[in-house]
C-alpha cells in the first residue's frame, strides 16, 4: 500500500514539474515525463527540448528581417515574452533557487565556481533579453535599428547554445554522478512547488499555443 502511495505520489509530481505539461508536450520522446524513473536531471534536460524551439525561432524571426521580410515589434515582443516566461521564469530560476543552493548543501563546496558561473550566465542572459526589448522598441525607426535587434538577438542565441551545452556536457553528468535518486525526488518535490507558487495555471499551455503559431508564422525564413 505504501509503495503504490510512492507511486502515486511522484507520478503526479513529474505530471506538474516540467514546464512543458503531459498534454501540451510536442516532441516524442517527451512521452517518457510519465515514466516514474524520470529523474530531476532529466526534467531539467527535457526543457532544452522548449528552449531550442524558442532559439530556432528567435533565429528565424531575426533572418526574415535580414532579408526584408516585415516582422512586427508585437512578433518580438511575444518571443521575448516566451524567452522571460519560460527560459528565465520557469527553467532558470529552478536552478537558480533550487538545485544550485542544492547542489552546493549536499556537495559542500564542489563545483562552486563552476555553479558561481553558469549564475552569472543567467544574469547575462537575462540582461541580454532586457537589451533586446529595448532595441525592439525602435524595430520599425530604419535599417539600423533592425541590425541591432538582429545583432542582440543573434548574441543571446550564441549564448544560450553554449550555456545549454555546457549543461549538457558538465551540469548533468555530475548531478547524475553525486546525487542519490533521493536527493533527486527531493529536488522535483521542489521544484514541483516552485512551479505552483509562482507559475500561472494555463501559462505553460499559453507558450505551447504560441510557440507553435510562431514557429509556422516564421518556419519560412528557416535557413
Ligand atoms: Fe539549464
Ligand atoms: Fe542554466
Amino acid at each position: 500500500m505504501k509503495k503504490i502511495f510512492i507511486a502515486i505520489t511522484i507520478i503526479s509530481y513529474l505530471y506538474a514539474s516540467a514546464c512543458t505539461p503531459t498534454t501540451y508536450r510536442i516532441y516524442e520522446e517527451h512521452k517518457h515525463a510519465e515514466n516514474s524513473d524520470l529523474s530531476a536531471t532529466e526534467i531539467l534536460h527535457l526543457e532544452f527540448d522548449t528552449t531550442r524551439r524558442v532559439l530556432q525561432i528567435l533565429e528565424n524571426a531575426s533572418n526574415c528581417l535580414d532579408n526584408g521580410k516585415p516582422v512586427s515589434k508585437e512578433t518580438f515582443n511575444e518571443i521575448i515574452d516566451i524567452i522571460n516566461g519560460f527560459i528565465h521564469k520557469c527553467h532558470q530560476e529552478k536552478e537558480d533557487r533550487l538545485l544550485f543552493p542544492f547542489l552546493k548543501n549536499v556537495r559542500g563546496g564542489e563545483k562552486k565556481d563552476f555553479l558561481g558561473q553558469l549564475l552569472m550566465e543567467h544574469v547575462s542572459a537575462r540582461d541580454e533579453i532586457r537589451n533586446l526589448a529595448g532595441a525592439v522598441n525602435y524595430i520599425y525607426q530604419g535599417k539600423k535599428a533592425k541590425k541591432k535587434v538582429t545583432k542582440i538577438a543573434r548574441a543571446y542565441i550564441k549564448f544560450m547554445d553554449k550555456h545549454i551545452r555546457m549543461e549538457e556536457k558538465v551540469l548533468f553528468p555530475w548531478m547524475n554522478k553525486v546525487l542519490t535518486r533521493d536527493e533527486q525526488m527531493i529536488l522535483i518535490t521542489k521544484f514541483e512547488a516552485m512551479e505552483k507558487e509562482d507559475i500561472d495555471a494555463g501559462v505553460h499551455e499559453k507558450y505551447t499555443a504560441m510557440i507553435e503559431r510562431l514557429e509556422e508564422q516564421l518556419g519560412v525564413c528557416a535557413e
